[in-house]
């Protein structure tokens, strides 16, 4: 079928039904929606058997969903209704949720039933939940819905009204406002991650009004709502019953979410708390779980080192029968200079233990998404700024592609785009959970060449030709097709727990092997090998010139792009390479009508 994707944006949730349904055979196109003029033309030309809503904020107008089949995807249950579906889902304590597939009418969710799906629910982030469970359901809903359209169309099966239906209001910030005199950490911890990533709570830090991100249960004592500490970039601020740690805001005058030891330099006063000694009670460890491989923990530096497992949260490393596991859950994936630098430190010091393979396992709900955009964005010199991270990220990569002691796997738990897909394959094995998407390209940001030794890595996986277009197509990759054409080894678990256990076996597998030496050697004779027909310098050399013209040259494309990513400018028109019938030469088809 042709399906048109009629979207706000083509988010993490639209990028893989894109990937799922382009693997069933059906041709995808995608408008974004603009305006109802824009919409009209985008039918008339695609002529679609099928409007696919994954990511609507506003009505289908009435002339397209009285002609043709509109389904939305909706983020919540049957019979819930309203835009802030999953905020009232996590601040209401629901301990499942869903997601409806409804046909569209003149009521917003308000169409006949197509089909649902539904999950437990976990303590975590909006946008954790979004980009995980709601994605796993959304993708089981729209096939279900998929395979009842032939009934559908011959008469012989009709979506179900909707019979009570809740509608609820747009959630206010008055509705996640916290009292820190009255909330206790399970309630001030659901008002937070109810507006992550957006909009926020508004609150205030240092008596300055600011919005409050990127927050997880602290095991501390104190005043409420006063600031007991600080860990890493964030502060620690007391509840009723316990802390919460808080690592990012966001205040009017700067408008861009940031560490909050940036927003607010005051934080540097704060004594530091140890969060080695003070560990995180379960709902820190995000998935609500237990920490997996806990058998033997092992902080990668003395204490007190810079970036030592106590003042930097988002970096810990474990180890378990030869494998090291070295995490690292940076807010949205994004690396910062100081990021890099710590996560190599971290890595130098994973080297030097006595392992046999060290497993990179990113973050729950990125691998890893490259330059730090917003703090770029915020440098004093954007240019500057971009050249020290990018060559930080540089100096990571090199030292996860020359390590001569351990086999290293890149284990992608979550999502990983531009540099931060690069990185993964630095490693010598790269793993991927089987929903994961890469968008392993840096052209969207402003024609960005990129670095990380792409130029390098990405042709000896999937040869030259496949390697420039992965990079001229700009297109989200899913995990299995990422195996078909070599850029992973392997795609596998359906879930985070499945996948984890599977990598935690694979990898003691690969260092109990009796092939392990054999592995190492071969892994050290392919890299002299390759470091003599060209050295890695060289791949960086070549590729900081063309970085260096895109952070200072004439073209400003790469600061204008950066600078709508990071202020989410809306959009006002789809990239052609997404809206296919939009194409020169696209001739319109005839075999539905307009
Ligand atoms: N730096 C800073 N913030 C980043 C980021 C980066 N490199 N990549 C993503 N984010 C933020 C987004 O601004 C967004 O913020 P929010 O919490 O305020 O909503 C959040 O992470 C999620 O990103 P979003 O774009 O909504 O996620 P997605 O899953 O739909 O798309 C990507 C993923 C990777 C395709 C997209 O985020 C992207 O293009 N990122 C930029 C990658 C890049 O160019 N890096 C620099 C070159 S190495």
């Amino acid at each position: 079928m042709r399906i048109l994707f009629l979207t706000h944006a083509f988010n993490s949730l639209t990028q893989r039904l894109y990937v799922e349904l382009t693997a069933l055979g059906h041709e995808i196109s995608i408008e974004f929606d603009i305006n109802d003029s824009v919409t009209v033309e985008a039918v008339e030309l695609f002529r679609p058997h099928l409007i696919l809503a994954p990511y609507l904020r506003r009505a289908i107008p009435e002339a397209i969903w009285r002609r043709h089949v509109c389904l939305i995807v909706h983020p919540g249950i049957v019979g819930d209704r309203g835009p802030s579906a999953l905020d009232w889902a996590i601040l209401d304590g629901e301990s499942e949720w869903g997601v409806t597939v409804l046909q569209a009418e003149a009521e917003m969710d308000a169409g006949p039933v197509w089909a649902s799906a539904t999950f437990p629910m976990r303590v975590a982030k909006k946008s954790s939940l979004y980009r995980n469970e709601v994605t796993e359901a959304t993708v089981r809903a729209v096939r279900a819905a998929l395979e009842r359209l032939p009934d559908y169309r011959a008469g012989t099966w009709k979506p179900t009204p909707l019979a009570q239906a809740q509608l609820r209001p747009l959630m206010k910030q008055t509705d996640r406002a916290i009292d820190w005199r009255r909330d206790d950490t399970v309630r001030v911890l659901a008002k937070l991650n109810c507006g992550d990533g957006f909009p926020g709570v508004r609150d205030s830090l240092f008596g300055q009004a600011c919005h409050l991100y990127n927050a997880a249960a602290f095991a501390a004592h104190g005043e409420p709502g006063a600031l007991l500490g600080r860990v890493g970039e964030g502060v620690v601020r007391a509840t009723v019953d316990g802390a919460v740690w808080i690592g990012h805001a966001k205040t009017e005058a700067v408008g861009i979410k940031l560490p909050v030891l940036e927003v607010f330099p005051e934080t540097s006063a704060l004594e530091v708390l140890d969060a080695g000694e003070n560990p995180p009670q379960p709902p820190f460890c995000k998935g609500g779980g237990q920490p997996t491989h806990a058998d033997r923990r092992v902080p990668p530096f003395a204490k007190g080192g810079t970036g030592g497992i106590s003042t930097t949260p988002e970096i810990h490393y474990e180890e378990s029968t030869s494998v090291g596991y070295l995490h690292f859950d940076f807010y949205n994936g994004a690396m910062s200079t100081a990021a890099c630098q710590h996560l190599l430190a971290a890595y130098e010091a994973a080297r030097r233990r006595p392992t046999k393979v060290i497993v990179l396992m990113g973050g729950e709900d990125f691998f890893s998404n490259g330059l730090d955009l917003n703090y770029i964005e915020a440098a004093a010199s954007p240019p500057e700024e971009s050249w020290r991270n990018i060559n930080a990220m540089d100096d990571l990569c090199r030292a996860i592609l020359s390590t001569e002691s351990q086999l290293t796997v890149s284990a992608l738990r979550g999502n990983a785009g531009a540099g931060g897909a690069f990185l993964a394959l630095a490693a010598d094995q790269v793993w991927a959970r089987r929903g994961v998407i890469l968008n392993p390209h840096y052209k969207n940001m402003g024609n960005l060449y990129g670095s990380e030794y792409w130029s390098y890595l990405l042709p000896r996986r999937v040869g030259a030709e496949q390697a420039a277009a992965i990079m001229r197509n700009r297109l989200p990759l899913g995990a299995e097709a990422a195996v078909r054409m070599g850029f992973l080894d392997a795609a596998f678990g359906d879930d985070l727990p499945g996948f984890t256990a599977e990598v935690q076996s694979r990898a003691q597998a690969l260092a109990a092997g009796t092939d392990f030496n054999e592995r190492l050697q071969a892994k050290l004779q392919r890299r002299a090998h390759d470091e003599a027909a060209k050295p890695l310098e060289s791949y960086r050399g070549d590729e900081l010139k063309h970085m260096q013209r895109n952070f200072y040259g004439f073209d400003p494309s790469y600061h204008v792009a950066r600078h709508h990513f990071v202020r989410k400018t809306l959009n006002s028109w789809t990239p052609r390479h997404l809206a296919i019938h939009r194409e020169l030469g696209w001739v319109v088809p005839e075999d539905v009508e307009g």
